[in-house]
């Protein structure tokens, strides 16, 4: 477990504010709006919850699942107990339980490689009634520049660029695609400074996607980002599919 997702699950929103995905997120809830009424959705990864928090408020009967349960109990404080479950993409279960499932920022890439990664979206196709839909956003390790960025934001108590997250991503030779996030969370008022290296597997938004098509999935689109436009330089596109209807 990385201890970005565990024992620094509270300052989570602090590098990596709600609003900082508002757009990927609206690109979700038009999904969902469009899927059902209410929309079942599960959001495999969901960390703090940002995104069950803004389904929720639009009517959507969002649940999601973490496999840290440290982000877990961030979640439930935002949401509630029982919108947020500890539970692995890798022992999803449920059986046309859903109209759209997704997993953003990248958590499908913490998968061990393509064997898992096939295993997770047949998972997640059995959970899709009919007619369902995946949305997946995946790191692309082509489209990745080794650039080491910065962001900086308000500290606990609101005072400016009091948090400094510093995260670089870097392609790795080798089989599945591997990728590597550098991240450093400091915080000066709380006089925490952390440094943190992810392994990511299948950063590939076209291998995922033909995992998707072999699993059955229809309509497979890969996405550059919430606009909808072609893959041409996005380090993290969406993988878009349909459940199709018959079943393999
Ligand atoms: C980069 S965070 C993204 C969180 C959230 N989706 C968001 O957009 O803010 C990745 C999340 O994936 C979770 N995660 C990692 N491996 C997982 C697994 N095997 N199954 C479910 N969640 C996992 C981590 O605990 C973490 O909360």
């Amino acid at each position: 477990m990385y201890r970005l997702f565990d024992e620094l699950a509270l300052r989570y929103d602090l590098h990596t504010p709600p609003d900082h995905y508002r757009h990927d997120h609206a690109f979700v809830l038009e999904q969902a709006a469009a899927l059902g009424s209410p929309c079942r959705l599960l959001d495999v990864g969901c960390g703090t919850g940002v995104l069950l928090e803004k389904a929720r408020q639009a009517g959507v009967l969002a649940t999601g699942i973490d496999a840290s349960p440290a982000m877990i109990r961030v979640a439930e404080a935002r949401v509630g107990t029982g919108a947020a479950a500890v539970g692995r993409m890798q022992d999803i279960d449920d059986e046309a339980a859903y109209d759209l499932v997704v997993s953003l920022s990248w958590t499908l890439n913490y998968c061990s490689g393509r064997a898992e990664l096939v295993d997770v979206l047949r998972r997640m196709r059995r959970a899709l009634r009919p007619g369902g839909r995946v949305l997946l956003q995946v790191a692309h390790a082509a489209h990745v520049d080794g650039r080491l960025m910065e962001d900086r934001e308000p500290g606990p108590t609101g005072e400016p660029d009091d948090v400094v997250f510093l995260y670089r991503f870097v392609r790795l030779d080798g089989e599945d695609w591997p990728m590597r996030a550098e991240y450093v969370y400091a915080c000066k008022s709380l006089n925490e400074l952390t440094h943190e290296l992810h392994l990511l597997r299948m950063a590939d938004a076209h291998a995922v996607a033909t995992c998707a098509s072999e699993v059955g999935f229809h309509d497979v689109q890969v996405y550059d980002s919430w606009r909808r436009d072609p893959l041409q330089g996005s380090p993290s596109p969406f993988v878009s599919a349909v459940h199709g209807v018959a079943a393999r």
